[in-house]
């Protein structure tokens, strides 16, 4: 199949890229402003997420089989400094790819986040029939454009809900433990709560799961993905730091509820994988695997040798 990535230098577009590529298909991706680093990349369109017009233009020559949406404004804390860029692109984005892709007859994965959710926990684990109820600017906005890709394209779609993410991103910096390590490596000793529970994925066992998504189009509408098990923020970080054989004194342990930040109550974000855990070949990755696979990002080569124990 011809497949159009947007985001492929992100962590999980990347991955996608990747998985895709060993299975024989046709790769065509975006280039925003981060090096493309995937393997087997036949074309690669140079145009800015936000400029609807001319990504429309260049959607329509292309006419791809699939799209995988993966761009975004990925992280709360980017989505609160810039609201409006988040909104071009995490919303009027989608909306625009959900109506091209209906026009063009092209499947569509578009990917969104456990984040809209609050995350309380005797609603956990949450299921994807749930009603979702966002606590922050960046959920609010995703779960936005989830109802517009589901509006706009009413035959393809599949919007699949990811979790916290493991895994090594092309440029080193966007995954859970290269944001961790890089905080460590700039002096700081991160606070990691032990009232919040997560139910990682990692970005390679998310890529082999939308390649499956992409083949299989008798699937269609909201589903979820995460790994297998659950973990406390706390307790992977430092599941983290012993794979790397580094100090657990490194991250300190804190409390989502003592800390003024939003939502102060615990925060358990656990997904149910029902129905696609039974429908694809892919199965969530254990924690351990997840972990297993991490990699010292390069630019934190020279600490890491002094830092580890
Ligand atoms: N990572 C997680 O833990 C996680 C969890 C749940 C859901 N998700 C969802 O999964 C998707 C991918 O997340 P990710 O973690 O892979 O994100 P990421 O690593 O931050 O990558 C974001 C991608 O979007 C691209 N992008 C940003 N601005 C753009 C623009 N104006 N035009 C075109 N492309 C642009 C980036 O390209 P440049 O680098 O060139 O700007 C990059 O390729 C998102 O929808 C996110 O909400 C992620």
């Amino acid at each position: 199949m011809k497949v159009f990535v947007l985001g492929a230098s992100g962590l999980i577009g990347h991955a996608v890229c990747e998985a895709l590529a060993r299975r024989g298909h046709t790769l065509i991706t975006l280039r925003h402003q981060s090096p493309l680093r995937a393997r087997g990349i036949e074309e690669v369109v140079e145009v800015d997420g936000t400029d609807l017009p001319k990504l429309t233009q260049a959607i329509i020559e292309l006419w791809p089989d699939a799209l995988v949406n993966a761009a975004a404004i990925s992280s709360p804390e980017a989505v609160e400094k810039n609201p409006k860029l988040a909104e071009r692109l995490n919303v009027a984005l989608p909306r625009q790819l959900a109506q091209i892709t209906s026009h063009l007859g092209t499947r569509f994965i578009h990917l969104s986040t456990d984040m809209v959710f609050d995350g309380t926990p005797e609603n956990a684990p949450f299921r994807s029939t749930d009603l979702p109820n966002p606590k922050n600017l960046y959920g609010q906005l995703k779960l936005m454009a989830e109802r517009e890709v589901l509006e706009h394209n009413t035959e393809d779609p599949v919007v699949l809900r990811l979790t916290l993410t493991n895994g090594n991103s092309p440029g080193g910096v966007r995954s859970v433990h290269e944001k961790l390590l890089h905080a460590i490596a700039r002096g700081e000793r991160p606070t990691l709560y032990s009232d919040e529970l997560r139910q990682p994925c990692s970005a390679e066992n998310v890529g082999d799961a939308i390649t499956e998504l992409v083949e299989r189009r008798d699937l269609h509408g909201i589903f979820h993905w995460a790994g297998s098990e659950t973990i406390t923020r706390y307790a992977l970080g430092q599941r983290i730091l012993q794979n790397f054989s580094l100090s657990p004194d490194l991250i300190q342990e804190g409390s989502l509820a003592d800390s003024g930040e939003q939502p102060r109550e615990a925060c358990h974000l656990a997904f149910t994988l029902d129905p696609l855990v039974g429908k694809l070949k892919t199965l969530p990755a254990s924690i351990e695997r997840q972990i297993s696979e991490l990699s010292i990002p390069p630019a934190l080569r020279d600490w890491y040798a002094q830092a580890r124990r």
